[in-house]
């Protein structure tokens, strides 16, 4: 019964299997009219078909009994556990509708769809995994067709969402590490997919398989992110929240940057005054701990160091320390920062002579700095390359450069933006050298200077010569010393003076001559008493001289006394010769000099002259002017007075008291003057007239019981002329006229003897006594007006009120008065002589025959 039915089945099964497995899809096909086509069981064995079905959890599934659109006569489902034998029924239709068992509440809600043998099981219990057995029995026409049905239904549970654990949530770098993807349901085969998200946000997969786990050897910074997994099967695919995994690692070798970047060769440099920041990054996590190091030692903490304002002790060595705190690792890096810094201050520059001068030399100097700076010469003749140095050179050959060319220096250095610079103008002295000697005092040494100033730079001056060593050349100026009175005349020492912007070395030299003196009149002629000065003058002269010196006409050496005044000066000596007398002071003077080579010297002699002699004077009128007889009126006249212009300056008028006695003496008759017989001497008292024109004057005071005599003598200077005839004074006319007479008669008589006597003395002593002689006989009136030449005769001449000669007076219109000669006024003690000759010297008893004047003049 059974064959036939699963024969049928069978042919279903392999004719319209697929059409099963599509029957949720395709609309059921209207059930044949001839079965006998659609279940082909002719051999009447059972026919036996398998089919699989999926079904998952809580949701529907439908078993079909063979051909869904076919509906069998009967029908029982069965169900068998897997791993079991036992088959039990779920339900059955044996014509007469379906029985639901118990069974099968426990696989789910199921129901039998109706007009169909299939089951639709809603709400799939895992418990409906097994194999349904559908037996089925259709009834044709000719016989019943039985099939055996078994349906394997496999149960699936959807996968739940899965997390991931990871064996070390914060692995060190290199060490192992698994992750596991965890599910609580889901039914296999599960595909595994392990999702890696960066910290760029970029997402990889990291690893995929039937295996829940992952085990990474050698985990890397590289692993670190975000990581989760995805489980997937037939039903579906979930996939876990994500979880962090962080790789600890470091920290690596810093990297040191410097901001500016200025790399050299012996490592990072800066300039003086910029900032300069030192970055220092190393790789870690957790992220590093940054020390930095200066030289060794601490200077800050933190990964940027900045320094702002950098300086040149900052040099060093800088050192970057980074530390990983969680695995107490260290990793360190140096760098060595050079900070250049400029010269200070400006580039210099300067020149100088080199080799003797003949080289110029310029420099251009700029000190400090690191590195050097470039230094750059420019100027009206050169373009000169840098030089890395502190110091530029430039040379020129002597006379090459041109004078007062500009030369520019410009100093460049990378740590300053602009360049600086300095320049110079060198010169050459202007004009010649210029040579002179001089004396050290005591006249120790001669000095012989030379000079070439004001060049820049200085010129090279030095000396050769007899005796100069070497060519010890010095700036500007040379000294020669040589010692005083080794030096002869015209000795060739030259000066040489050399610069470099001058093509000829020059030279000067100080002709050696000994000295010239010059005066003024090799003779000069005064009248006496005058003071006349006597000039001596050098000539201009290389070398100096010593003191000028004066000797006098004896030859001594002239000082300062009140005979001589001696002025002068370092040029000039001028002696003046006070009060001049004709005997001692005429004769030659003699003016001295000498310097380092030789001496001279210069007469000059003095002719000293006396004044010509006045004209003869005479009393024309002596007369009482009262009877009282106490006063006197004179009159005189000027003999030959056009013979004497302005020869004479004055007069003397004289009186004394009258008393004669004849007496002998010597054998020779004698008229002597003799004291009066009462108590007073015999004296001249004498009064002066100093005007030349005048010819009255009246004397008073006078005694009226005495007798008086007067006199007159015209005076020249000090040189005086004969004294005229006494005369005594009339009486006053009228009353007295005898008695005038009387004294006029014996006034005649006393000068006339008085006269005779003086006469007779100087015609004695004319040779002893020559001037007084010339004196009064006036030999030399003439001659001596010759040789009087003063050039200032003519502006003094009339300024005097006379005529010729007053020039040479200091006195002008006033008397000069004779030496030693008696009290002008008042009545004298003195032994002088009454003829009133002045007592010049040699005195009178050096003639053959003396006449002892204190003997005729005696006072009683
Ligand atoms: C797994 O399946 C059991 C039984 O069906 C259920 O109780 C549990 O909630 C499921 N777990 C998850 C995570 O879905
Ligand atoms: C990490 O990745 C970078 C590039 O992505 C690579 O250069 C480096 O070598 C990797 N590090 C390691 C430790 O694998
Ligand atoms: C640091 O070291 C450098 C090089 O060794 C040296 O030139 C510099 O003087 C040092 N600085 C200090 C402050 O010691
Ligand atoms: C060179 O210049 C200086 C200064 O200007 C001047 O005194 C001198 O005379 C000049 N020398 C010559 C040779 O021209
Ligand atoms: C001295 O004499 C000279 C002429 O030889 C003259 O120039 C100078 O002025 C005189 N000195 C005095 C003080 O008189
Ligand atoms: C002036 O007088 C003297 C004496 O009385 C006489 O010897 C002389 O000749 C006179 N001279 C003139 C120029 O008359």
């Amino acid at each position: 019964m059974v064959d036939p039915l699963l024969g049928l089945l069978s042919f279903l099964s392999r004719s319209l299997l697929l059409v099963s497995a599509y029957g949720y899809m395709t609309p059921p096909v209207p059930f044949p009219s001839s079965l006998e086509k659609l279940v082909p069981n002719p051999s009447g064995e059972v026919v036996y078909q398998k089919s699989s079905v999926y079904g998952v959890v809580d949701r529907a599934v439908i078993l079909d009994c063979g051909l869904a659109t076919l509906l069998p006569d009967i029908f029982i489902w069965s169900f068998t556990k897997p791993g079991s034998q036992e088959i039990k029924n779920v339900v059955y239709d044996l014509g007469k509708g379906h029985r639901m068992q118990a069974l099968a509440q426990t696989l789910g809600q199921v129901t039998v769809i109706s007009n169909t043998a299939s089951l639709s099981i809603e709400r799939l219990a895992l418990a409906a995994h097994g194999v349904f057995t559908c037996q089925a029995i259709y009834d044709t026409a000719t016989e019943a067709r039985f099939y055996y049905y078994y349906v394997y239904l496999t149960v699936r549970v959807p996968i739940s969402k899965p997390y991931l654990e990871v064996s070390e949530s914060s692995p060190v770098e290199g060490s192992p590490i698994w992750m596991r993807c965890n599910l609580e349901n889901g039914t296999g085969p599960i595909q595994y997919e392990w999702h890696h998200e960066n910290m760029n946000g970029s997402v990889t997969v990291f690893g995929q398989g039937n295996s829940s786990i992952v085990d990474v050897n050698n985990i890397n910074r590289n692993n670190t992110g975000w990581y989760r997994c995805r489980a997937q099967n037939p039903v579906n695919s979930e996939q876990s929240d994500r979880t962090w995994l962080s790789i600890i690692f470091g920290p690596d070798v810093p990297q040191i940057d410097v901001t500016p970047y200025t790399m050299t060769e012996r490592g990072y440099s800066a300039l003086e005054r910029e900032t300069v920041s030192l970055m220092c990054q190393a790789q870690s996590n957790p992220p590093s701990q940054y020390v930095w190091l200066y030289n060794n030692s601490q200077v800050f903490g933190g990964p940027q160091y900045t320094i702002t304002k950098i300086l040149r002790m900052h040099t060093g060595d800088y050192t970057c320390l980074a530390q990983n705190t969680y695995l107490n690792t260290r990793s360190k890096k140096s760098i060595s920062l050079t900070v250049y810094y400029p010269p200070d201050g400006l580039p210099t520059c300067s020149v100088e002579g080199t080799t003797e001068h003949t080289s110029l030399k310029l420099l251009c100097t700029w000190t400090g700095g690191f590195p050097s700076p470039k230094l750059i010469w420019s100027g009206d003749l050169v373009d000169q390359e840098g030089v890395n140095a502190n110091t530029a050179t430039l040379l020129y050959a002597q006379g090459t450069a041109s004078n007062n060319s500009l030369f520019k220096c410009q100093g460049l250095h990378m740590a300053i933006k602009q360049p600086v610079e300095c320049s110079v103008q060198p010169y050459s002295p202007a004009g010649e050298p210029q040579c002179f000697a001089y004396v050290t005092s005591n006249n120790q040494n001669l000095m012989l200077s030379c000079s070439w100033d004001g060049g820049f730079p200085k010129a090279l001056v030095w000396w050769e010569g007899p005796g100069v060593q070497g060519k010890g050349g010095q700036e500007a100026s040379n000294i020669l010393i040589l010692r005083y009175g080794t030096v002869r005349s015209e000795q060739p020492y030259v000066c040489h003076a050399r610069h470099p912007l001058v093509a000829q070395t020059k030279t000067c030299t100080v002709p050696l001559e000994p000295p010239v003196l010059r005066t003024q009149r090799r003779t000069v002629t005064v009248f006496e008493g005058t003071d006349v000065q006597l000039t001596c003058s050098l000539m201009d002269n290389n070398l100096p001289s010593n003191e000028i010196t004066w000797f006098n006409n004896r030859g001594v050496g002239v000082m300062d006394t009140s005979k001589y005044l001696l002025l002068r000066s370092s040029a000039w000596a001028n002696l003046t010769v006070r009060d001049t007398d004709e005997i001692q002071d005429s004769g030659q003077y003699r003016c001295t000099t000498s310097n380092a080579v030789g001496g001279t010297e210069v007469n000059v002699t003095l002719v000293v002259k006396r004044y010509p002699m006045p004209p003869n004077a005479s009393l024309v009128s002596v007369m009482y002017n009262s009877p009282q007889r106490n006063q006197v009126d004179l009159e005189w006249q000027v003999h030959n007075e056009e013979d004497y212009k302005g020869g004479w300056t004055g007069f003397i008028l004289e009186y004394s008291w009258m008393f004669e006695k004849p007496g002998r003496r010597n054998g020779k008759n004698e008229s002597v003057i003799v004291p009066h017989p009462g108590k007073i001497a015999s004296i001249w008292y004498s009064s002066i007239v100093q005007d030349p024109e005048q010819r009255a004057h009246t004397l008073g005071s006078l005694t009226p019981t005495v007798t008086y005599q007067f006199r007159i003598t015209s005076i020249n200077h000090r040189t005086l002329g004969h004294p005229s005839a006494p005369k005594s004074p009339a009486e006053p006319r009228q009353n007295s006229l005898p008695a005038i007479i009387g004294a006029a008669i014996g006034g005649m008589l006393f000068a006339a003897i008085l006269t005779a006597l003086l006469l007779m003395y100087i015609i004695r002593n004319r040779n002893n006594n020559p001037r007084l002689h010339d004196l009064l006989f006036g030999r030399q009136h003439s001659q001596s007006r010759e040789n009087i030449n003063f050039p200032e005769d003519e502006v003094m001449g009339s300024a005097g009120g006379i005529e010729d000669v007053g020039g040479l007076s200091s006195s002008g219109p006033t008397v000069a008065l004779p030496r030693a000669a008696s009290p002008l006024t008042a009545p004298s003690q003195s032994a002088t002589p009454s003829t009133g000759q002045p007592p010049t010297e040699p005195p009178f008893d050096d003639g053959n025959e003396p006449v002892n004047v204190t003997i005729t003049v005696k006072a009683t």
